[in-house]
């Protein structure tokens, strides 16, 4: 095999050895296999090509300084993939299965898990899609779930630092009772102009109003936001923003490090009060930003602007890094080693 250059590594698709697979038929899971096919080979009809049943996950293991191997709170991503499948009427895949899977492709693929000085980790996609065959619009009859692994590189490469954001207007990516909750496909598609204009202005991301009245926070790109001012970590509460599983983790280290946690709307104005502000997610845990735009009202909140992340962002950033990393005593049971 050509060696991999663990250092320079991106957030793309590298080929690994297998893939893990499970199929739902007639009204229940089979067996896992084992697959070294890079394609899925479905009807023309299946249900996750027309009528988008068609969910994902997204999850790292980490090689830690002590040589395991560490997945974060899985079980938290197997939970949320639960509440997709009834938001989309597919059948739930239960938590050993998936955490069973998720320990086969990672031991599967070992040699493609980056070394711990690198900073890279290796990605985990999980994907449940329907293939049985409709033309009207029905759940599917039969589903298919797969999980396959790539190494990413750190998200940091010049180290952690601040972005700048803008408030997109003009498109909305999920409604405020539609599927923004639930991690479907058709959030995606619908995110990628609003995504590209924001590139096109020169933004590292685009950032979302509630759809209905465009006055409250909602997410930033494929992120939750929060801010930090008076001791107090701040995060939207709304209905059409994905549920994150590192925000939740945030919210809880927040607290550990003495802050109050609110978890409520907030309107656009109250971004001019934040001391710090950051966007989360598995991708980066925390990425800090720098400022947000508002180009229809000229409006500029300016977070940091010497380009530095805030000392509660770092604290945060820091702490969970090394919870992640087996560095620092898990005191909330959120790692599982995969491997010793
Ligand atoms: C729309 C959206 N919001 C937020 C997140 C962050 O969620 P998590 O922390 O579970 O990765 C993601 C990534 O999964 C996402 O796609």
């Amino acid at each position: 095999m050509k060696e991999i250059d663990w250092a320079n590594l991106s957030f793309g698709y590298m080929p690994t050895d297998y893939n893990v697979r499970c199929r739902w038929r007639d009204g229940a899971w089979g067996e896992i296999e084992v697959s070294s096919s890079e394609t899925i080979n479905i009807h023309m009809a299946a249900t996750c090509l027309h009528y988008g049943q068609e969910a994902f996950e997204g999850l790292k293991a980490y090689r830690c300084p002590d040589g395991k191997v560490r997945v974060f709170r899985m079980d938290e991503n197997a939970a949320r993939l639960q509440s997709t499948c009834r938001g989309i009427l597919m059948p739930e895949l239960p938590t050993d299965l998936f955490e069973e899977m998720v320990r086969r492709v990672v031991h599967l693929n070992e040699r493609f898990i980056p070394p711990y000085e690198s900073g890279a980790s290796l990605y985990i996609r999980p994907l449940l899609i329907g293939t049985g065959a409709q033309v009207g619009v029905h759940p599917a009859d039969e589903y298919l779930f797969v999980i396959f692994v790539t190494p990413v590189g750190p998200y940091f490469k010049g180290g952690f630092s601040t972005n700048p954001y803008v408030i997109i207007r003009e498109f909305d990516r999920a409604a405020p009772l539609g599927t923004g909750i639930y991690k479907v496909g058709g959030n995606y598609a619908a995110s990628l102009r609003a995504n590209k204009m924001a590139h096109d202005l020169g933004y590292s991301c685009e950032f979302y109003l509630d759809a209905k009245e465009k006055k409250y926070i909602d997410e930033c790109g494929a992120a939750n936001f929060f801010g930090i001012k008076n001791n107090t970590y701040v995060t939207p509460a709304s209905t059409s923003i994905l549920p994150s599983i590192t925000n939740k983790s945030l919210m809880q280290l927040a607290e550990d490090l003495g802050l109050k946690v609110e978890r409520r709307q907030i309107p656009e104005e109250e971004l001019a009060t934040f001391e710090e502000a950051g966007a989360c997610g598995t991708a980066a845990v925390i990425s800090p930003i720098g400022r947000i735009d508002d180009l229809e009202n000229g409006r500029s909140y300016v977070f940091s602007p010497d380009g530095q992340p805030g000392p509660v962002s770092t604290k945060l950033y820091n702490r969970l890094r090394a919870i992640q990393y087996g560095i620092e005593p898990d005191t909330h049971g959120w790692t599982q080693v995969v491997m010793e």
